[in-house]
């Protein structure tokens, strides 16, 4: 037998195991919870037993998760497809040795860094204007990874913000650019391209577009542009000066690349003290996967915990709970982060995935999301495992009444899910309100909740730069151990080119430059989108 079969067995014996009865051991809480420096990752609340954790870090160890991580730190090749190392965790390491063909790129990271920390102060400090003035706004054309991690840290770290306000315009539609460009003082305002590779159409559109406005306004728009990207020579070709250019190498991928340059927007928000916190925050989460044995390693057991739901138990989706509004776009966030990395049925051979690939992430914070969707994840027939966020402490108002309110929704929310209602208690609420009969019976059914549903909690003291690094880190380190239980490649995206590809021709074939021959849908909705202009 193996371990994946007898994985899949145990959890078909789960099937039958009830998570409050699991917690007659007085030590569970204790048990099934990990901690590393202030955080708490409590995963009591699943169907996970003593002998399925083994056998699932039988699984990592099999794998050879130790000798995969060692060779991601260690700068060797291992997104295998595009013949590349993965070195994002270069970018927030505060030492030196960290060797790509031979050569330690830890000076140049620290250039880079040095370089854009100085470019922060002068505009943050004035010394860098725009033909109106100082720079009072800054917006960040991006995409995917080049904005999904900057959107959600500067909203996660907004209390720490001091600088100028910043924007994000990803979206090829021209509604978002026309609504965040619209109102700002062009000419006070610096806007940022970013993009590794200097040629996503959405992105290059959307700089075009913000050069054309700017040049209604300031007499040298190149002036108010800087660039991040892997191409010296295309940020060149759109006329952005060398000095505002800032590099990083092909061995950081997109969605992992907040770290380095990309960054740029959360460090003129926050500062570069802060945005240095926030690397620290994640190196040491980096130290912590590296260094703790995987029975106590935070993102090892986020992973086991997800994969036990997913690959063995069979629930297709994960829902991200974060009870912390700075967080909004965490879940967005990771259905990248996750998604585009483990979203795979290809293993590292070539060979087809014998099993499934990576979850559906979604999720919204609470308590929004309790009067959303909440009721499916209660009521529903699908079990949905929920992974629950929540800080001991808020960053606006402390300690107030807000927050506590807050807590106590996030652990009333795991609790209801784990003890559910059942059809006695029910009954007496419906007999108590003086239903008798059939009656009674029917008004309580819709009152059961069947209970037994899975789910973590994360705890923290406060959302700090600090801690939102090591936050960040704990899912990039989730993902890959994942990818490396599963065998793919979590570090390469061939299925986002297709799409790509075929928006490219079909642009003709809207405008009417090109009849090349579509299927039947396509072509009806093309005549029907022309048909509407005529
Ligand atoms: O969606 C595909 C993708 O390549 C992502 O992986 C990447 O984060 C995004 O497009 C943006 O790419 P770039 O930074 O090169 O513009």
């Amino acid at each position: 037998m193996t371990l994946w079969t007898t994985l899949a067995a145990k959890a078909e014996a789960a099937k039958d195991t009830s998570i409050v009865g699991l917690f007659d051991d007085a030590d569970r809480a204790k048990n099934f919870s990990a901690r590393f420096g202030s955080l708490l990752f409590d995963y009591s609340k699943t169907t996970l037993q003593a002998d399925t954790l083994e056998a699932l870090i039988a699984l990592a160890e099999e794998a050879d998760l130790v000798g995969r991580r060692k060779a991601m730190f260690g700068g060797e090749k291992i997104n295998e497809t595009e013949g590349r190392a993965v070195l994002h965790t270069a970018l927030r390491r505060s030492d030196v040795g960290v060797y790509v063909d031979g050569e330690d790129v830890m000076p140049g990271v620290h250039a880079t860094l040095d370089r854009i920390e100085t470019f922060a102060n002068e505009v943050r400090s004035g010394a860098f204007t725009g033909q109106g003035g100082s720079i009072t706004d800054v917006v960040n054309i991006g995409i995917g990874g080049s904005d999904l991690g900057p959107v959600m840290a500067c909203q996660a770290l907004a209390s720490y913000s001091d600088g100028p306000r910043v924007h994000f315009v990803s979206n090829v539609d021209g509604a978002h650019i026309a609504q965040v460009m619209r109102g700002l003082d062009l000419t006070r305002t610096l806007v940022i391209v970013a993009s590794k590779t200097f040629t996503t159409i959405e992105t290059m559109t959307n700089a075009q577009t913000a050069r054309d406005m700017m040049a209604e306004v300031v007499d040298d728009p190149a002036v108010q542009f800087a660039a991040v990207s892997t191409s010296a020579e295309k940020t060149a070709e759109f006329g952005i000066a060398a000095e505002r250019v800032f590099g990083f190498e092909d061995w950081v991928g997109g969605r992992y690349s907040m770290w380095g340059p990309i960054g740029l927007p959360i460090m003129l928000a926050v500062g570069p003290a802060n945005f240095r916190e926030f690397l620290a925050g994640a190196e040491a989460m980096d130290t912590h996967f590296q260094e703790t044995p995987l029975r106590s390693n935070l993102p090892v057991l986020l992973a086991l915990v997800g994969m036990w739901h997913h690959q063995f138990c069979g629930h297709t989706t994960r829902a991200v709970l974060p009870y912390d509004q700075q967080l909004a776009r965490l879940p967005a966030y990771l259905q990248q982060l996750e998604m585009e990395s483990n979203g795979k049925g290809v293993a590292m051979d070539g060979s087809s995935l014998e099993t499934v690939s990576g979850p559906v992430v979604w999720g919204e914070p609470g308590t929004n999301g309790q009067h959303a969707f909440y009721q499916l994840i209660h009521q529903g027939t699908a079990v949905i495992p929920c992974e629950f966020m929540v800080a001991a402490e808020g960053n606006e108002m402390g300690r107030s009444r807000h927050h506590q309110l807050l807590a106590a929704n996030c652990l009333a929310q795991s609790q209801a899910l784990m003890l559910g209602r059942s059809l006695e208690t029910a009954r007496e609420m419906m007999a108590a309100k003086g239903l008798e009969g059939d009656e009674l019976e029917r008004q309580a059914r819709h009152r059961v909740f069947p209970g037994n549903r899975p789910s973590t909690t994360l705890v923290y003291p406060k959302l700090t730069p600090h801690l939102f690094g090591q936050i960040v880190a704990l899912y990039e380190h989730r993902v890959f151990v994942e990818g490396v239980i599963l065998g793919i490649n979590s570090f390469d995206q061939w299925g986002v080119e297709l799409g790509k590809e075929l928006a490219i021709k079909l642009e003709p074939v809207l405008t009417g430059e090109s009849d090349a021959p579509q299927d039947g849908s396509t072509e009806a909705l093309v005549a029907f989108l022309q048909d509407a202009l005529r």
